[in-house]
């Protein structure tokens, strides 16, 4: 290996905002490798880690509860800079002797700031310029309580009308605070502070990209698994189809990957993946087609839950039953990333976000008895992506909407049929190509069609129909927590409709879905 991509780090000490895997998110762009630990990490694991800087991230708490959350004392005399964000910058304030005050009222949304006096951290860089000379800065607030008093050796950097200590800092000791958040898009020069941090003041120069990441990964995983053969259970989602490049990539015919055709894919979604792997990449892929096997356990059973567990149980079954098969097989590939690791971290910890975690049917079997490699468990979604690309994975293939595990089985409401899977593969095919050509794909987040097992009556050239209902959705959402129905252009819906039911007889009518998230989910079961 060149160069160790993880030898300048950052560290992202997280007190409970929603905002904490963005900043670490934006800290990666700016090509520097970062962790995000809990506050109550050991000084024994800050220790280890030894970062170049630490980034303290904003909290829902108050710094003047009582046992608030608390900046580990290590962290203060570790002697590298420190940017601590709203909670963080209030932390602090307190804990370095300053003071900071509670208030009934909370400063949320769009501020703007003037600089006092920019240091280090804000030296040239505004938004605009007020006679005289002085920056303004438009930032995005969030807070309740504010620093009142500084603590020894500190300036303030920032102020508004409302919060006269809005930034501050200690250039002599490297600290800086701010009370808005520049990890969000609305804070115009986020971007930069936070580059003027990293890299300006710790120093880090941009060891991580996607080219070294994918360099990096290679000599991991060949010193890890030597000479022995890997299994991976490739889904056709973007994770795990990146694991398979990277893998193929890095130890060839070592990786056997499997894929089950469940017959609740997307139109020609099996043949695809076999295109993309088997022929055009040479990666080894048993394909199962066991379409026929999921449609006998599914028959008579409408129950969503129950068919979501029928899918997951069928699909181990089988992946496990082709397993046994291959022989001598040491490892078991899987496509986790960097949030599902800090999920389940955090639920160790005993204090969880409150996220709606799905079991995707591509989790592989516990009870295996082969160690696991997961080559994604560093990166968030956004860098396995432009891994993905720069592995050479089809852009299209990679920036694709999320696909649910148990698949068109919870988009065919009800029983599902095969008749009825062929109805809805062939309408949302229809409705995702129209989407790419009036170049709406990419400003939703997630889009589908829906089949309704309830029959209507239409007429049509020949004469009346009585078939059918298809259900469109497409939603915009950032963590798909909450989410809006998608204001598509009524000429693309028109459009999509028009084509649904003339191309496909067995459907009379279409519908567009105006339920948000809440109350609606954005799956229909
Ligand atoms: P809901 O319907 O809960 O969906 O608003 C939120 C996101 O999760 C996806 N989803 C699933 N993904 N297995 C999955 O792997 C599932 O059982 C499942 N159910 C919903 C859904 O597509 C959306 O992106």
């Amino acid at each position: 290996m060149s160069q160790d991509i993880h030898a300048e780090r950052i560290l992202i000490l997280d007190f409970g905002s929603q905002y904490t895997q963005l900043i670490a998110r934006r800290v990666r762009e700016l090509g520097v490798y970062c962790e995000i630990m809990s506050w109550r990490a050991t000084a024994a694991e800050i220790r280890r880690f030894a970062p170049r800087g630490v980034i303290l991230s904003g909290g829902p708490e108050s710094v003047t509860g009582r046992a608030s959350p608390r900046i580990p004392k290590l962290v203060l005399t570790l002697d590298v800079p420190i940017l601590g964000i709203c909670y963080g910058m209030q932390s602090l304030a307190t804990q370095l002797g300053g003071r900071v005050e509670g208030s009934r009222t909370r400063e949320f949304g769009y501020a703007r700031v003037q600089v006092e006096h920019p240091g280090a951290l804000l030296e040239g860089i505004a938004d605009q310029m007020l006679e005289g000379g002085r920056a303004e800065l438009d930032v995005w607030m969030s807070h309740g309580d504010k620093v009142t008093v500084l603590p020894p050796g500190f300036r303030v950097m920032a102020s508004t009308a409302s919060a006269p200590i809005a930034a501050m800092c200690d250039d002599a000791r490297r600290i800086y605070g701010v009370q808005f958040h520049p990890e969000v898009t609305h804070t115009r020069q986020g971007g930069k502070l936070l580059e003027r941090f990293v890299r300006g003041i710790c120093g880090c120069t941009g060891l991580w990209n996607a080219g070294s990441i994918i360099e990096d990964q290679i000599a991991r995983v060949r010193a890890q698994v030597g000479t022995d053969k890997v299994l991976l259970g490739l889904s056709g989602g973007v994770d795990s189809s990146v694991v398979a490049a990277l893998l193929h990539r890095a130890i060839g015919s070592q990786l056997t990957c499997v894929f089950v055709d469940t017959g609740l894919l997307r139109l020609d979604e099996g043949n695809q993946v076999m295109e993309m792997f088997a022929r055009n990449m040479g990666v080894r892929v048993i394909r199962v087609n066991a379409e026929r096997e999921f449609l006998r356990k599914l028959k008579g059973v409408s129950d969503p839950e129950r068919k979501r567990k029928i899918i997951g149980r069928t699909f181990i079954e089988i992946f496990d039953r082709k397993a046994a098969q291959i022989r001598g097989v040491k490892w078991l590939a899987q496509g986790t990333i960097y949030p599902d690791v800090i999920e389940s971290a955090a639920s160790k910890h005993g204090h969880a976000h409150v996220i709606k975690s799905h079991h995707n049917v591509g989790g592989l079997p516990k009870r295996m008895k082969h160690s696991v490699l997961e080559p994604l468990r560093e990166l968030f979604k956004d860098e396995v992506r432009r891994i993905g690309v720069e592995l050479g994975l089809p852009h299209d293939m990679v920036y694709r909407h999320p696909f649910p595990g148990p698949g068109l089985g919870v988009r065919i409401l009800g029983e599902v049929k095969k008749s009825f899977a062929d109805v809805l593969r062939r309408a949302d095919a229809i409705f995702i190509e129209e989407l790419r050509a009036a170049g709406w794909y990419d400003k939703v987040s997630q889009a589908f069609a829906v089949f309704l097992p309830v029959k209507s009556v239409g007429v049509t050239g020949d004469g009346r129909r009585y078939e059918w209902v298809i259900a469109l959705r497409a939603v915009e959402t950032i963590d798909f927590m909450t989410a809006r129905w998608a204001e598509l252009p009524y000429e693309l819906l028109e459009k999509v409709s028009r084509r649904v039911v003339n191309e496909i007889e067995h459907v009379s009518r279409v519908v567009y879905d105006v339920t948000g998230k809440p109350p609606g989910t954005i799956e229909w079961e």
